[in-house]
């Protein structure tokens, strides 16, 4: 049976939460989620893939960046990818750097779910990494004449535009049976 799997990647638990909703927006559908940190992934012929994790430091998490690299060739896998990052106006520069071309062209969704620069919870050091990354933004929001800094967030509607996608994938795979 044909399936959705969402192949993740979190460090600090943001990217986790957009997977469980993304996994909620399937409702009904056939979906399995794997943690690319602590699981190895078995897939199947049919499956139509997900993928995505977040930017740390301008790179992507590194079994999510191994495992692109192992899809590169492997164009009969439907694949939808996500990014979550702090810097929301960098993203469409992550994707161009960070996402290899042949996944990147043949992808039916490639989507920002937002990001968290909020450091409470967090370990000392991304704290003071996020600390550093929010001052920026304020800083930025100042200089173009604003004084309510937009911190960024999750993006619900990117979330359920890729549950959209990857459903309509799944059904084109059924069809096609
Ligand atoms: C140490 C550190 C480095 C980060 N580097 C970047 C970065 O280079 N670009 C960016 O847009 N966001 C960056 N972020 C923000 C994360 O992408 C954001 O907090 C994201 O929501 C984290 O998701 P996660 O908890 O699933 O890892 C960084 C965060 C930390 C703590």
């Amino acid at each position: 049976m044909a399936r959705i799997v969402i192949l993740y990647e979190s460090a600090n638990g943001f990217t986790r939460q957009c997977v469980e909703r993304l996994a909620r927006e399937m409702n009904h559908t056939e979906c399995l989620t794997v943690d690319l940190q602590t699981q190895t992934p078995e897939l199947r012929p049919d499956d139509v893939l997900v993928v995505g994790s977040s930017v740390r430091r301008g790179k992507l998490l590194k079994n999510t960046e191994a495992f692109l690299k192992q899809m590169e060739g492997k164009s009969a896998y439907p694949i939808g990818i996500f990014l979550c990052c702090g810097f929301t106006d960098r993203f469409p520069e992550y994707c161009e750097r960070l996402i290899p071309k042949a996944i990147r062209s043949r992808a039916f969704c490639v989507i920002n779910f937002g990001g968290t620069l909020n450091p409470a919870g967090k370990p000392f050091w991304d704290k003071l990494w996020l600390w550093r990354a929010r001052s920026q933004v304020v800083e930025s929001e100042i200089e173009d004449g604003e004084f309510t800094p937009v911190l960024p967030g999750m993006i619900p509607e990117n979330i359920g535009q890729m549950a959209t996608f990857a459903k309509r994938e799944l059904l084109a795979r059924l069809d096609a049976k």
